[in-house]
């Protein structure tokens, strides 16, 4: 995991953040050992703005992979940065219940959960099933 955690780190000083000042990173290892990152990019118009996560996902898709084995997200915080919730459904769409996500701090700190984890009760595609 630790490679995993430091890809996300590299990516993180890519970071656009003039707004919030607060610089994001994550990971992706696909189930053939490749690894994609994202940062998060900031936009004037606020709510334009995307995560890091966000952004690892779409280089993953964008480079014909669709599934997540593991994410690692990073940010210079107090504790280890947990995704939002839109990211956690972004997360769910491409991971396994109990795909490991760690969550760290460029201080050091790590907190390993898993996707279930992170959002119980996920909607999902089986919910649209007639
Ligand atoms: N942010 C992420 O990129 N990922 C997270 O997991 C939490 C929040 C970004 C969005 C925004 O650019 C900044 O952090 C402050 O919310």
């Amino acid at each position: 995991m630790e490679d995993l955690i430091a890809a996300a780190a590299a990516v993180r000083e890519n970071a656009h953040a003039p707004y919030s000042g607060f610089r994001v990173g994550a990971a992706i290892r696909t189930p053939d050992g490749r690894i994609f990152a994202g940062c998060n990019v900031e936009n004037v118009a606020y709510p334009e703005g995307t995560c890091a996560e966000a952004g690892a996902i779409a280089a993953m898709v964008a480079a014909g992979e669709r599934r997540i084995a593991a994410i690692a997200v990073i940010a210079d915080s107090p504790a280890p940065v947990p995704p939002c919730g839109g990211c956690r459904q972004r997360i769910a769409e491409f991971a396994a219940p109990d795909a490991p996500v760690t969550l760290a701090t460029t201080a050091g700190a790590t907190m390993r959960t898993h996707v279930a984890a992170l959002l119980p009760g996920a909607f999902g595609p089986d919910h649209m099933a007639s």
